[in-house]
């Protein structure tokens, strides 16, 4: 900030108004960066824990079809267990595609020395992967049992259940893990955010007709 100030005293270039104002707004916007520098790292920090529990959906949206988890079978109710929305396809691709994405993050944190950032290990990772399409399993149980057809909206359920699932799998396997990383800023964060990347997701699978519904 001083250089800037100095250059606008000492060069005559700097005297006109333009540079003035330039100057000034380029110190208000530094001054800006750097108050929103650690909100910045709090979202690269939960966008960094839960990529590998965002990236299944999609790709189960992407990949999934063929038999059904239920296998086509019926509940006591008489509706589906689960709905033909649930395949073994989409649930194998969108597991491995998770666990997959948290090794390229596990591997380049180590290479890159990416300090800032959450430490991902094997087992986080799987546990977040498996329980996101774990948590969208016992969700679509539930749906089927309140008479939601698939594909309908169930606007909370469907955005956080992939949270639940996988804070439901990491809290029974590898406590230590999630208390030492997701802490309450960070979880505040995933709070805010899933809802509108599951929404920004779903649009851009409807509109590339990758999903029946924009939700
Ligand atoms: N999908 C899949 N297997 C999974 C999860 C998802 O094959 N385990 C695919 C299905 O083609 C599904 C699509 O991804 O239709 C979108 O997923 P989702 O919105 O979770 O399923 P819905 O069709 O909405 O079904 P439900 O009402 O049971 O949530
Ligand atoms: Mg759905």
């Amino acid at each position: 900030m001083s250089t800037r100030c100095s250059l606008r005293e000492e060069s005559p270039h700097f005297k006109s108004n333009f540079n003035v104002g330039a100057c000034s707004l380029l110190e208000v916007l530094e001054c800006s960066v750097i108050s929103i520098d650690p909100l910045f790292i709090l979202v690269l920090s939960a966008l960094w824990v839960m990529l590998p529990a965002y990236l299944p959906n999609p790709v189960a949206a992407l990949c999934g079809g063929g038999l059904s988890v239920d296998l086509g079978r019926n509940y006591s109710d008489g509706k589906r267990l689960l709905g033909d929305g649930k395949t073994y396809r989409g649930l194998a691709a969108g597991i491995l595609a998770g666990i997959l994405i948290g090794i390229v993050q596990i591997w380049s944190a180590g290479r890159f020395g990416w300090d800032f950032l959450p430490q991902q290990t094997l087992l986080s990772i799987t546990l977040l992967a498996v329980g996101a399409l774990l948590g969208d399993l016992v969700k679509s149980f539930f749906k089927r049992r309140f008479g939601k057809e698939r594909g309908a909206k169930w606007p909370v359920a469907d955005m956080y259940d992939l949270v639940a699932g996988a804070f439901v799998l990491l809290l029974i396997f590898d406590p230590g893990w999630l208390f030492a990383t997701v802490t309450l800023p960070v979880l505040i964060i995933i709070l805010i955010l899933t809802p509108v990347l599951h929404r920004a997701m779903n649009i851009l699978g409807y509109l590339t007709k990758v999903k029946e519904v924009p939700w």
